[in-house]
Parts: structure tokens; C-alpha cells; sequence
């Protein structure tokens, strides 16, 4: 998804933009480009591709030291050089980067044109930098400021003037901008990873506010004009952590990283003396929790998924009734907001744009929404009633892997707490904890031997359609290991409940569609047994990701992933796992872009 970022102060602002757009790769994009403002003079450089084919058309001389950089992930317009970001107006004095949907820019570009402007992209980020020009007498904040009113949509903006060489003013509505504090030096970001290298003291902006920056200031403003006092917040990641720390690719390093990572999600927040959790950041009294009547999950893509086993867990374990939603689907059905039901909003970058659309439709009719996210302050954790960081660490391969498992852990403790406080004894809450204790090390026995996944993928990449299928708690794993497949290795995948494939999918078996099966040695172990043969009888090929020692699955099927033996709660993670790591192999036999897989965006800002 798009990306900004700004620079101000002594250094050459086209490595400071060039190396921030670097970092900004993972979000996805098709286009990039700069502007630097050098002594009154702006240059601008923009074109389609990777920020390493930019750099290497970006000449030496390209001097300046405020600048503008965008990574562009089309909305409006074809992926084309001209439609790339920074835009300008006709007389080129106004430069700046978008990131967001102007709704309204079409009614806007009419009238400019009626006035005599003329545009060179599709674009409707140009039709601001027009705006500005027309309404600009002097005073570049004040020409932001009354454009920004004539806007409707989202935006996250930096603009600068050629006739102001140190300052660039920056605006945000529903799209992240975050102000870098350095040493005589400012920055501006959609997102801090662009620069962190330079700087840890940041200021996020809230929608609707304005920040002007120089080299040796900054200064944040409401849309009337007001002053404000931010607080200045320290960036808690090291840029070490979103290395690649040996591995070839992210998606590699975060599929290992789990058993840390996982931990993490539940580390002080487990009360074996109680064999219950704590979490803190939910703002909630015993007293209220023990009043919720119902618990709805909002989400999209795998974390929507990993809301699927967080419902199935607190409904069947905690004994309340429990439901996830799509967050595309909540906002516009003019949803039913009751008072005892409490909502939790699911998301990696907490940037989610259906995610938080949904959320703040869910607020505004009164609900309690408390967010379950990774990206420390970012939109969601800052615009909830409360929450619970995963803390997974950067996630930065577009597909989610680490987090889904984090998430999922989060909603364990939540169960616990729910289900201490209701019926649960101590010993069923005791043998929870100890289960999900136990998780990190059944994933390193895993970890032990890949080369039998790796194997099978290699084997099986040649086939174009598959079926996933699980029940039970493990029936949205079964439906995260298709999205997986799908968008790494560009395989067709459906996820099905193993159940459900005798009303329809199973007209698709014969022996060019393999079905995965997950196989837990769970109460729906047998059921699952029965519906393997009913594809084996159609000539069907299958996979089964089984546990250790189950001979009658080993005979049945084509090919077995084995995993260990544990606590049958415990298999969403044993069986997630050998699937992302299927995934992973199959995209690598296929030569995919595997951290950056065509046409995804690791955050999708945009409806
Ligand atoms: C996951 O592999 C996907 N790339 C995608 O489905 C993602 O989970 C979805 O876009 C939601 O993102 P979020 O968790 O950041 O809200």
C-alpha cells in the first residue's frame, strides 16, 4: 500500500527519501518516486517498478536537502510513470504525496479544468496539488489547511512549495503520518519504519491535524488553526529486528520466529496460581466482564481467520456465545450494536481500512470495540476502547504468519479469563495454561525436520487447484492454509470444512485436485478419517497433516506431514505451521515473490 516519506535538514535528502522508501517496500507498491527542493529549485524523478530501478536513475547531482517520497500502489489511474507520486500543480510550485481516496476529486477537477488547469496524470492526489496552487496566497499551511476542507475521502499528505526550501507541511484524515524528531532534522512517514534508522521520537498525528516542519522545528495544528501540544512517544523497535537474520527470505524468518514470538503473546499474562491470565490493556472491571452476554470478532484476511478460532474457543470453552465477522461486511449492514455484547477488532498493522471503518461504525453506535493488534500505535490500538498488543515483532512479508499465530494466543488467555470467571475449574484451567506452555516446543520438534514438507511441496506445486480441509477448531486453519497457498504461490485453494465437502466441492475431486487434511487425534478424528475416504474413493490424492504414530491415516492417504502429539486445543498451531510452511516451499519451486507476492499489499489502507 502507498507510502510517504519527508525529510528536512542537512543531509541529502534524496538517500534519506530513497532509503525510506526502501523500508517501505513491504507495504506492496507498483511505482515510486521523489522530489527534493534544492535553493528553490525542485526536481522530481518518478517511475514504475522497484525502489532499487529509481535509485539507479536518481543522478548524483539530484542536491537538495527538504524532500518528498511516495511509494504509489494504484487506486485511481493505471500503473503508468505519470500517475506515480510526488504530483504537481501547472506552474510546478506545489509538490506532494497522497496516500488515501479522494472521493469528490472528479467535481473538483471539472471545475479546475473550467479555470484553466490542465492535468497530467488520472490521478486524483494531482487534483490536491492543483487545489493548493489556486487557493495559495502567500502561506503554504493556510493553502493546505483550506483545501483540506474542500476534500472529501482519506488523505495522508506532505506538501512542499518551490519557493519555501525548508519546510514541508504534512496532513492527515484516515491515512497514518507520523512526525520523526531528529537532531536538527525532521522527517515525516506513513509509517515509523521509514525512519526509524534516523530517529526513535515520534509524534502521530490524529485525523484532522496539520504539521508544519523545518529543520529546526515542528509545529502541529486542528483544522481551526489551533495549536497543539503532542506528546512526543519513543519507537520501541529496533531497526535490527526487521532484518532478515540469516534467513533468505521474511516470510521464512517469521514462519521460525514462532515459538518466540508466540511466547511472547502470553508471557506475563498467564496466573498459574489462579490458572488464569491477566490483560491489562482491556480497561475492563471483573464486574463488566463478567456481564458480557456475547463477544463478536472483527477482521479481515488471517486475522479474521485467527478471529475464527478465537470465536470457536470462547464459545465453546467460556460458554459465550461467540461470532466473527468479515470488518468489509460489518461497516454497511447497519449492524446491531447491544449493550452486554463486546466487540474485538483483529489486525497485524492496525491500519486496516475495513478494519477500521468497522470499528468506528461499531463505536458510533455505542459498542465497546477493544483491538487485538501488532503495529504499536498505529490507528486501531490509538482509536479503541482498549486492547491487547500480539507483539509479534515486524511483520514484514506480505503474508501474515507469525501474527496469526500471536493472535490466536491472545485469545487463549482471553478464554482463560473468560472461562475462570464463569465456570471453569482449576484443574481445566490449569491444563490450558499448560498447554498453550507447551506450544513453543512442539513447534521446534516441528522446526527439526522441514525436509519432508519441503519434499511434498515440490512434488505437489505442479497441481493447480487444492482443497483444505479441517473441522472443528481446526476447520479456519484448514481456511488460512488455502489463503496462504493462494497468495504466495498463486495456486487455486478453498478451505472447507471436511464436513461440508459431500454439498458441493467434492464434484471438483479427481486425481488432478488434492485435498489436504488436517488429521488431529481430536473427538472429530474419525469423521474426518471417513470423509478422506470418500475422496480417496474418487481417485482424489491426499495430503494429511497427522499426528505421529496414527498408522490408519498413514495407509489411507498419498503423503503425510507428521506432527507431535499434544493437547488437542493445541493443534491450531501445530497444524498452521507445516501449512504456511507448505506454502513457503511450494512458492519457492515456483519461483514466486515470495515476501512480495503480486498485486498484495502488506497493509491495505484503502476500502
Ligand atoms: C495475510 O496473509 C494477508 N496478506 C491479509 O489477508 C491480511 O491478513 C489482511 O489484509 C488483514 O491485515 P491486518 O491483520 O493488518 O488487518
Amino acid at each position: 500500500m502507498c507510502g510517504i516519506v519527508g525529510y528536512c535538514g542537512p543531509k541529502k535528502a534524496a538517500d534519506v527519501l530513497l532509503e525510506g522508501l526502501k523500508r517501505l517496500e513491504y507495504r506492496g507498491y507498483d511505482s515510486a518516486g521523489i522530489c527534493v527542493n534544492n535553493m528553490g529549485n525542485l526536481r522530481t524523478i518518478k517511475r514504475t517498478g522497484k525502489i532499487k530501478d529509481l535509485r539507479n536513475i536518481v543522478p548524483v547531482t539530484f542536491e537538495g536537502h527538504t524532500g518528498i517520497g511516495h511509494t504509489r500502489w494504484a487506486t485511481h489511474g493505471e500503473v503508468t510513470d505519470e500517475n506515480a507520486h510526488p504530483h504537481s500543480d501547472d506552474s510546478e510550485k506545489i509538490v506532494l504525496v497522497h496516500n488515501g481516496i479522494i472521493e469528490n476529486y472528479q467535481t473538483i477537477k471539472n471545475k479546475l479544468i473550467v479555470e484553466g488547469h490542465t492535468f497530467k496524470s488520472d490521478t486524483d492526489s494531482e487534483v490536491i496539488a492543483h487545489l493548493i496552487a489556486s487557493l495559495y496566497t502567500g502561506n503554504l499551511e493556510s493553502a493546505v489547511k483550506e483545501t483540506v476542507f474542500l476534500l472529501k475521502g482519506t488523505y495522508g499528505l506532505a506538501v512542499m512549495h518551490k519557493d519555501i526550501p525548508d519546510k514541508i507541511v504534512g496532513v492527515r484524515n484516515g491515512s497514518p503520518l507520523v512526525v520523526g524528531i531528529g537532531d536538527s532534522e525532521m522527517f515525516l512517514a506513513s509509517d515509523v519504519t521509514a525512519i526509524m534508522a534516523h530517529t526513535k521520537q515520534v509524534i502521530y498525528l490524529e485525523d484532522k491535524e496539520l504539521v508544519v516542519i523545518t529543520p529546526d522545528s515542528y509545529k502541529t495544528f486542528d483544522f481551526n488553526e489551533q495549536e497543539l501540544q503532542k506528546k512526543v512517544e519513543n519507537i520501541g523497535w529496533d531497526l535490527d529486528q526487521i532484518e532478515k537474520d540469516g534467513y533468505d527470505y521474511f516470510m521464512e524468518k517469521e514462519i521460525y520466529e514462532q515459538p518466540e514470538s508466540i511466547l511472547r503473546a502470553f508471557v506475563g499474562r498467564i496466573d498459574r496460581e489462579g490458572a488464569t491470565g491477566h490483560l491489562g490493556g482491556l480497561n475492563m472491571t471483573p464486574a463488566e466482564l463478567i456481564n458480557i452476554k456475547r463477544i463478536q470478532i472483527v477482521a479481515a484476511g488471517t486475522s479474521y481467520y485467527a478471529g475464527m478460532v478465537g470465536a470457536y474457543l470462547i464459545e465453546s470453552i467460556a460458554r459465550i456465545p461467540a461470532s466473527t465477522e468479515l470488518a468489509s461486511e460489518v461497516r454497511y449492514k447497519n449492524p446491531v450494536v447491544q449493550p452486554d455484547t463486546l466487540y474485538f477488532v483483529v489486525s497485524q498493522s492496525g491500519e486496516t481500512a475495513d478494519t477500521l471503518y468497522a470499528m468506528k461504525e461499531l463505536q458510533r453506535k455505542g459498542a465497546r470495540v477493544l483491538g487485538v493488534c501488532n503495529v504499536v500505535g498505529s490507528t486501531i490500538p490509538r482509536k479503541s476502547d482498549g486492547g491487547v498488543y500480539i507483539h509479534s515483532g515486524p511483520e514484514i512479508a506480505v503474508a501474515s504468519t507469525k501474527a496469526f499465530t500471536s493472535q490466536i494466543t491472545v485469545f487463549y488467555v482471553l478464554t482463560l479469563i473468560l472461562a475462570r470467571m464463569r465456570h471453569l475449574s482449576f484443574e481445566e484451567g490449569i491444563r490450558i495454561v499448560s498447554a498453550l506452555e507447551s506450544v513453543p516446543d512442539k513447534l521446534r520438534e516441528i522446526f527439526k525436520d522441514t525436509n519432508s514438507i519441503h519434499d511434498i511441496a515440490k512434488r505437489y506445486s505442479k497441481y493447480e487447484n487444492f482443497l483444505f480441509l479441517g473441522r472443528g477448531l481446526n476447520y479456519s486453519v484448514a481456511l488460512e492454509g488455502a489463503l496462504k497457498l493462494k497468495e504466495i504461490s498463486y495456486i487455486h485453494a478453498e478451505g472447507y470444512s471436511s464436513a461440508e465437502i459431500k454439498h458441493g466441492p467434492i464434484a471438483l475431486i479427481n486425481e488432478n485436485t488434492p485435498s489436504l487434511f488436517l488429521v488431529p487425534d481430536d473427538n472429530l478424528r474419525d469423521k474426518v478419517i471417513n470423509n478422506i475416504k470418500e475422496v480417496k474413493a474418487r481417485k482424489g490424492k491426499v495430503i494429511a497433516i497427522a499426528v505421529k504414530g496414527d498408522d490408519e491415516v498413514a495407509k489411507i492417504v498419498d503423503d503425510v506431514i507428521w506432527i507431535p502429539s499434544a493437547d488437542p486445543l493445541t493443534y491450531p498451531y501445530l497444524m498452521v505451521v507445516p501449512l504456511q510452511l507448505f506454502a513457503f516451499y511450494s512458492a519457492i519451486e515456483l519461483k514466486r515473490d515470495v515476501d512480495q507476492p503480486r498485486n498484495l499489499a502488506k497493509s491495505v489502507t484503502v476500502e
